[in-house]
């Protein structure tokens, strides 16, 4: 596929987006998708015209993805450890929820956004809905964080599993956040646990991706990482990856059984 039919596709989705709220908004979000002012006006606008919240999902929801992402679960060899979740970039997806609400396995998932608006609106959202977990021990919170500053609320080593859907995608593609999605990468390989993988979902072709994560990976002062691809699945005639970077001294496979 040519850059062009894949730039046009995106400006269809982000335009389709749009147009079930604000078309003003379709030239900021195609160029600007790694500025938190239009992620604000994204979300503001979203929520103006209703009172009921409703999630907005990018790509798909937790159903397309719940197969690559609950057999990575593991409890902790301390029981009284949470097996820790980040949905980097979550806006206002249902997807951080919903795998709180389904993991046998006792999890900490937090779900943080550049934008403010988006963190509050989940906040407010998951109150009125008090969500039973199936895992009693299991915590769930939302925080406003710039994840190209994951370490300031993460320790190193400390995360099991990253969570980024779309939102590596919307920094490569804007005019000015190719290098912000850099910093993004070497963050999380800072902030996951030896055994730890980042899950990005995208729709970008893996020709382009792999060599990305690559060469990013390799950069001095990164350690080691071993990026694989598996297919989503298609929708409305686009094919969607899921990408899985993780440290090669780990027996990936054992460690999350066969899917
Ligand atoms: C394409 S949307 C995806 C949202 C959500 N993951 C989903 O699946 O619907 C990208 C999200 O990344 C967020 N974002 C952009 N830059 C960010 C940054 N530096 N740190 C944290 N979040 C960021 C935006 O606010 C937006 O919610």
């Amino acid at each position: 596929m040519s850059p062009f039919s894949k730039s046009l596709r995106l400006s269809q989705r982000v335009a389709a987006a749009c147009l079930r709220q604000h078309s003003s908004l379709t030239t900021e979000l195609i160029e600007n998708m790694d500025k938190k002012a239009t992620w604000d006006r994204f979300y503001t606008e979203s929520n103006s015209k209703t009172t009921t919240f409703k999630n907005f999902e990018w790509f798909f929801g937790f159903d397309a993805v719940k197969d690559f992402i609950m057999p990575l679960l593991k409890t902790k060899m301390n029981p009284d450890a949470l097996c820790q979740i980040l949905d980097m970039g979550c806006g206002t997806s249902a997807l951080g929820p919903s795998i709180y609400r389904h993991s046998p396995v006792p999890v900490r998932v937090t779900c943080a956004d550049i934008s403010p608006i988006a963190v509050r609106l989940m906040q407010e959202h998951i109150q009125s809905k008090a969500i039973q977990p199936e895992n009693l021990s299991s915590q769930l919170e939302f925080v406003e964080l710039d994840c190209t500053q994951l370490h300031r609320h993460f320790g190193s080593s400390s995360v099991d599993l990253i969570i980024d859907k779309g939102t590596t995608d919307a920094l490569l593609r804007s005019k000015e956040g190719k290098g912000k999605a850099g910093v993004v990468l070497r963050q999380c390989l800072k902030v996951l646990q030896g055994s730890g993988s980042l899950l990005q979902f995208s729709d970008e072709d893996p020709d382009a991706r792999l060599l990305w994560l690559e060469t990013e990976a390799q950069e001095q002062g990164v350690k080691s990482a071993d990026v694989g691809v598996q297919e989503v699945g298609e929708l409305r005639g686009v094919c969607y990856y899921c990408y899985q970077i993780s440290d090669p001294s780990v027996d990936q496979e054992a460690l999350s059984g066969s899917r």
